[in-house]
This record gives C-alpha cells, structure tokens and sequence, in this order.
C-alpha cells in the first residue's frame, strides 16, 4: 500500500491521504511519511480522529517525546506528555479573557518554531484538532529553508556561524506577559541556538528564528535585536507561508526545525481544543552545527 501526498503548494505543505494514523504504522509506509515530511515540512492528514493515547503512539514513530513544564501554574487539564492548545481550565471550561493562561497561550500568534527556548529543541510537533470556533484560529506555517534560499550571498555569508540566545521569556515579555511561577525560571534558562542550520533529512540549510529568539551571542543586544526581527520579516513573507483552516480531525505534523509558525485570532468565547504531541530532537543545534566542542565525557 502506497501513501498518497499532494503538495499545497510550491513551497512547503502537503496533505496525506490512504492511511490511518490511529493504527500501527508499517515500517514501509512509516518510510514514505517521513519522505513526504523531509520534503514538505509539514503535512496534513486530514479526518484523524485519534485519542491521545494513539497521537502519542503515532508521534513515538518519530523520535522520544517531550514532557512539558507547567509554565502558567495552574492545574493542567491534560497529561504532561501532551500539551494543551486549547482555552480551556482543567474542568473543560472556556478560560477568562484574563486568565493568565489564556494570556500565555496568545504567546502562539506570534511567529516561532516550538521550544527553541530548551537546549535540545523540538524536532516536530503534532497537532490534533479536537473542536474549532466558527471562524479565525488558523494556522499559518512559514518555510525556513526557502527563506533562506531567497537571501542575498553577501547576507548568507555575514549570518553563518552566528548563535543566538532564545528564551521562553523573551517571546513572552515581547506581548507584556511576566506571570510565570519561579520554578519556570528555574527550569528554563536563557539557551543558545545556532541561526543557521543544515537540514540533513534535505539537505538544505534553512533559518532557525523564533520569538523567543532574543540576540546574537557577542553583539550588542540592539544590533543582534535589529537582525532577528528584519529576518523575521523577511522570512515570512507571503510567498514563503501555508496557511492551514482547520476541520475537526485534522492531524497536522510539521518540522521545527525548518519553519516557523503562529496561530491566528479568534473569537476567544468559543472552544478552540487542539492536543499537541511534540518530538524532542536529537543534540542541541550547536553541537548539530559544530559550533561548540563537546565536553569530554
Ligand atoms: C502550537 C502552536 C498555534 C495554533 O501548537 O505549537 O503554536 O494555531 N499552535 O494553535
Ligand atoms: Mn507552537
């Protein structure tokens, strides 16, 4: 049995059709996802109803999963290996427009690739959509390595070898939010991450940028503030982004990284439930990129 993929566009996306994620995966047809992922950074399979427990099975395929850290300190409505990209309080109910949770989670409209803010960064993440509002709560992904690709040589050559301090309180203080639990500063010191990356499943180089991006290590902050937004900028331009409208079912996959996402808004009073399950990869990005020595073990 063979996978159909039908690309979404010329750059990046495409959706997969003829096969049940809910079930085990054959090793031969687990090959050509991850073909069609290496190619199209992210993919869609549509109607996917699956519970956690076979998101979590489906996402292992990929690589060992990340727990998450209880960043916003409340009771946590789902299991700690499965993140919650909802507006909803443990007890199923839509958060207050100022619950801080809900302040947190708008930290997603802003572009970024998922926990760059760790050392070892999240490969992919897969998301699962559980119940939508009527409109709005797109989500729009951005292709990193195309982005690169379009960049002048002389600002290739000045951006090679750079390594920049991200921080999950650099993307937060950027929309105001300051009301983390002292155990998230704790957990979650500042990291460096390379700018650019080699993507070896394509073998393409690709931009590594994110909101939580804050500097470049050894600059002045100003300066290294000033790149990463005008690269931002630039690698999200229209041409480089898929937007995704999501139906109930929907299992998207997509690779941190080589792009960049944000969810869109929506009408905050209705139920927007989507289930995360996100792929820790291998090594940090400098040891990936060679830009530290290991220490000897
Ligand atoms: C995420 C995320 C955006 C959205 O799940 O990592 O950033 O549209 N989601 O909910
Ligand atoms: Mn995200």
């Amino acid at each position: 049995m063979a996978i159909e993929v039908i690309p979404l566009g010329p750059i990046l996306g495409a959706e997969v059709r003829g096969i049940d994620v809910s079930r085990p995966v054959p090793v031969a047809l687990f090959a050509e996802i991850e073909a069609a992922f290496n190619r199209h950074a992210v993919l869609i399979f549509p109607e996917q109803p699956v519970s956690d427990e076979q998101q979590l099975a489906f996402s292992r395929l990929f690589g060992p999963l990340e727990v998450n850290p209880n960043y916003a300190g409340a009771k946590m409505r789902l299991r700690p290996d499965v993140a919650d990209i909802s507006n909803l309080d443990a007890e199923g109910r839509v958060l207050a427009r100022t619950d801080p949770r809900n302040l947190f989670n708008l930290g997603n409209q802003l572009w970024h690739t998922d926990s760059s803010f760790k050392r070892i960064p999240a490969k992919c993440s897969l998301l699962s959509a559980r119940e939508l509002p009527s409109s709005g709560g797109e989500t729009e992904f951005a292709d990193m390595r195309a982005a690169w690709d379009a960049l002048p040589p002389a600002r290739k050559c000045e951006l090679h070898g750079l390594a920049v301090e991200h921080s999950i309180f650099r993307s937060r203080s950027r929309i105001g939010f300051a009301d983390f639990n002292d155990d998230v500063f704790k957990q979650l010191p500042p990291v460096p991450q390379a700018l650019v990356r080699n993507h070896p499943a394509s073998g393409r180089t690709s931009l590594y940028l994110a909101s939580h991006a804050s500097h470049v290590i050894g600059w002045p902050v100003e300066e290294g503030r000033a790149l990463i937004e005008e690269l931002i900028a630039f690698a999200t331009q229209p041409q480089f982004v898929y937007r995704h409208r999501w139906t109930v079912g929907d299992l998207v996959i997509w690779d941190n990284r080589c792009t960049m996402h944000r969810g869109r808004p929506y009408d905050d009073t209705q139920r927007r439930v989507l289930h995360r399950t996100t792929v820790a990869d291998r090594t940090s990005t400098l040891e990936q990129e060679g830009l530290v020595k290991l220490p000897a073990a």
